[in-house]
């Protein structure tokens, strides 16, 4: 698979204007009025940015072969031109959780939680893609980021109730949920 390298640069340039940004759990972020999303290793980060996050895309750890046949069937790439609303949510999870084994990991993640067969419910109007960051020694452990129409404000956030009331949740010790509007000016 390619291995995408992206950059996220909360500061007073970029196509995404910052309309929200508070801390879930833990430390915030300080505050920014943009956002740019910058793929690939090279160039300079914007002038002003306040705080840069840096993740990879990598390969899936946890889907099995009939979850991959569902998410391939139903999922929606980046960048539809009427996904004006992306949340950008950045996420550690507990050393409790690191030091788990693969397989205890999975349990937690899908048997007790059904992160998958939840998140499934909401393609495609959800598109997303996950970045990983936990090696990178970057304050978060994941990146998470999402993309939909105003339309479906609503049900993300009944999407994302939901996960923060699973087992894998009690994993989370820092989380901040930005959310952004693709405006131009920036
Ligand atoms: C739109 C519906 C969603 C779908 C279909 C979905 C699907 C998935 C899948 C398939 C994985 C596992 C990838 C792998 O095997 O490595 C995953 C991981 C993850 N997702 Fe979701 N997800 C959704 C929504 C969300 C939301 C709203 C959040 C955050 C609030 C989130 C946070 C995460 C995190 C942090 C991971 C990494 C977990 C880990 O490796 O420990 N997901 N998601």
């Amino acid at each position: 698979m390619k291995v995408l390298q992206v950059r996220f640069a909360g500061g007073d340039i970029g196509p995404w204007r910052i309309d929200r940004l508070e801390a879930v759990l833990g430390d915030p972020l300080p505050p920014a009025p943009r956002l740019a999303v910058l793929d690939g290793p090279e160039g300079s980060p914007p002038i002003g940015a306040t705080w840069i996050l840096h993740g990879v895309t990598s390969s899936e750890r946890y889907v099995n072969r009939a979850e991959r046949a569902a998410l391939t069937a139903r999922q929606q790439g980046l960048g539809r031109a009427e996904a004006t609303c992306a949340p950008l949510i950045p996420i550690r999870k507990s050393e409790a959780w690191w030091e788990l084994t693969q397989d205890e990991r999975r349990e937690i993640f899908e048997e007790r939680s059904r992160h998958i067969a939840t998140g499934l419910e909401y393609l495609p109007a959800v598109a997303r893609r996950l970045h990983h960051s936990h090696d990178l020694g970057q304050p978060f452990d994941f990146l998470t980021w999402f993309e939909f129409a105003p339309d479906h404000a609503r049900v993300f956030e009944e999407l994302v109730a939901r996960l923060r009331r699973t087992a894998e949740w009690t994993y989370v010790e820092r989380e901040v949920d930005i959310r952004l509007v693709r405006a131009p000016g920036g």
